[in-house]
């Protein structure tokens, strides 16, 4: 009959991970006990603040559907999925720098010519994307793919809008020859996550706000280079300093050159104000990919 304290619990717990036999899980068991214990340790954790936790945690898991992840935006707002993407993928060689996939990613989005708009009838400023996919050497990716999506002037995306069945402002561009890629979109605006569940509570408990600044997501992949899940910021967005997520890179905010109504980059009359940005994306080689730890 073995009795523990509050310390040689821990190791007690430790040692009945003897027997694991897969290396990796047993080294994430053993460091993830030892830190939860320090951590009920040192806040002294008492029975109604750990109940209250197990409640938490349940209401985020039963708030989870097929369309909602409670669970991937309590890791996003706690700043693990960036701590997590960080460490996994370090822009290296000025390779471009990854961020959160958020939860709007729509698989099968419309393989588009260079130069569509993919935002038809999605309100909000126009915006006149390009640029280059180029691998970190500089040599021009042709036939590079960008998978793109954003929500709209008013930062709703489709499949938040309930009226809304079909994709909007979703499009795959693949670049030219020379690797370059141009279309048409929206300018994004700042929006918040979801706040309607047990994150929302949680968010305002810590006297937090839950906006995104602005930004359109892209996966930018080419054959043999290695794909990079990321954002383009609107540079001077509300909320570039204080992203709920924790997602802005430096490296990753555009500008958004504004142009008054008249001829569009394309050649279109645009009756409208409208902004242009040019932004090359650089990706790293697949054998260039760092061994696992
Ligand atoms: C988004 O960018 O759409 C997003 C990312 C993380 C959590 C919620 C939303
Ligand atoms: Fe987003």
């Amino acid at each position: 009959m073995r009795e523990f304290d509050p310390t040689s619990i821990t190791d007690a717990v430790i040692d009945s991970l003897s027997a694991c036999d897969d290396p990796r899980f047993q080294r994430i068991m053993m460091s993830l006990v030892t830190h939860v214990h320090d951590f009920v340790r040192e806040v002294k954790l008492t029975e109604p603040e750990w109940l209250a936790a197990i409640e938490f945690l349940t209401d985020v898991g039963r708030t989870c559907t097929d369309k909602r992840q409670e669970c991937v935006l309590l890791s996003d707002t706690l700043g693990v999925s960036m701590l997590v993407i960080t460490l996994n993928h370090p822009a290296h060689q000025g390779s471009a720098e990854s961020t959160v996939m958020g939860p709007f990613y729509w698989q099968g989005a419309p393989d588009l010519p260079r130069g569509s708009n993919l935002a038809e009838g999605v309100k909000g400023e126009p915006a006149f994307y390009s640029g280059r996919v180029l691998g970190v050497d500089g040599a021009p990716l042709a036939n590079a793919m960008l998978d793109i999506w954003s929500g709209d002037g008013e930062g709703n995306y489709d499949m938040q809008m309930p009226q809304q069945t079909g994709m909007k402002a979703r499009g795959r561009i693949r670049t030219d020859a020379a690797g370059r890629y141009w279309f048409r979109s929206i300018r994004p605006a700042f929006y918040p996550v979801p706040t309607d569940g047990p994150v929302g509570r949680m968010l305002r408990k810590m006297g937090r706000h839950p906006y995104r600044p602005g930004h359109i997501h892209m996966i930018v992949s080419a054959a043999g280079y290695l794909p990079v899940t990321t954002h383009l910021f609107v540079a001077g967005s509300d909320y570039l300093d204080s992203d709920a997520v924790f997602g802005v890179k430096k490296s990753l905010i555009a500008p958004y050159d504004r142009h008054p109504a008249g001829v569009g980059p394309n050649g279109e009359h645009m009756d409208v104000p409208y902004y242009t940005v040019d932004y090359d994306f650089r990706l790293s080689p697949e054998r260039s990919a760092s061994p696992p730890a």
